[in-house]
């Protein structure tokens, strides 16, 4: 994506780009539209010659990467906001207060990047989350429920609200599910499902795609080995119980670890870890 850099661009930059431009030009970017002032490269890797103040500086380096593929190239992006000793909610289920202001913003901005966001059964009954963008400028992503078996109630707000397109997916959607039929979320194996639900919503067009939680699902994702990163968002406090964040098929040697290329980000008091994955 080159841009031009002509004189008179520079002195339309006179001043820095500050966190809420470089956001705007992040949403751009995302929509296929020219910003000024900067050069991506496919990775994300960036230029600019105006000044750029560091928390434009921040924002470029943790969203650039996702939003510089071509367009109809597919993303696959998963979250967890965790302690340090890797729980997501206390045991009945309690999680709005691990990570700080940041992270939440954090995850709206992530929101904000996609097309569609996803969540597990337990959590759209545990949190009646809306899952809409609300701390960030931009637009929500179409909700999506994985729901094997229809449990979650139809009075959940995600499914009154109207405020974003919701897909509840179903093994069977004649029975109680009000959504989609994907046949093999009925499979046990850790990773089935997976490659189903997001065939399903590539039909509808919907490539980025962001799998917010919880645990289960995002270790399912990562287990079938389709994500292309996962934002671990860590807050600096034990819970010494709870639900935990990934659980994947038992290893017996160190070397058989989940490795990936990783950078690190402060979100004030929370360390955003930025895992990449080498799929292709
Ligand atoms: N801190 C965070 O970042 C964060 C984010 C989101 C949620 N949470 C918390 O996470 C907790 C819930 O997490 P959880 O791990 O217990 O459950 P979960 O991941 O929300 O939901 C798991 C359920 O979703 C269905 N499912 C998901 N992926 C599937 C697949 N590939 N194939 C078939 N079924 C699939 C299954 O439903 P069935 O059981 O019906 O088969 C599965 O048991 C809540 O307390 C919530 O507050 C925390």
């Amino acid at each position: 994506m080159e841009l031009r850099t002509t004189s008179t661009l520079r002195a339309h930059w006179q001043g820095s780009i500050t966190a809420s431009t470089a956001w705007k030009m992040i949403l751009d970017i995302r929509q296929g539209r020219e910003v000024e002032a900067l050069t991506i490269a496919d990775d994300g890797g960036w230029q600019s010659y105006a000044k750029v103040t560091a928390e434009a500086r921040q924002l470029f380096d943790i969203y650039l990467p996702l939003v510089s593929r071509a367009g109809d190239q597919p993303l696959v992006i998963a979250q967890m906001g965790q302690t340090l000793d890797g729980r997501i909610a206390t045991v009945d289920g309690r999680n709005e207060l691990i990570n700080g202001p940041a992270g939440l913003i954090h995850l709206h901005r992530l929101r904000a990047l996609v097309d569609a966001v996803v969540i597990g059964a337990s959590t759209a009954i545990a949190d009646d989350p809306l899952l809409t963008v609300r701390h960030v400028e931009g637009p929500s992503p179409v909700r999506v429920v994985i729901d094997p078996s229809g449990r979650v109630p139809g009075g959940q707000r995600l499914f009154r609200d109207g405020c974003a397109r919701t897909l509840q997916l179903c093994i069977d959607a004649a029975s109680s599910c009000s959504g989609s039929a994907v046949p093999d979320l009925a499979g046990a194996s850790s990773g089935c499902g997976v490659s189903g639900v997001l065939a399903t919503l590539q039909a509808r067009g919907l490539k980025r795609v962001l799998i917010e939680g919880g645990g289960t699902t995002v270790s399912r994702f990562l287990e079938a080995g389709v994500l292309d990163r996962i934002h671990v968002t860590v807050a600096p406090m034990i819970l010494g119980s709870g639900k935990p964040s990934f659980s994947l098929s038992e290893i017996s040697s160190i070397d058989a670890a989940v490795r990936a290329r990783t950078r690190r980000f402060s979100l004030e008091q929370d360390t955003l870890f930025d895992l990449e994955f080498c799929r292709h």
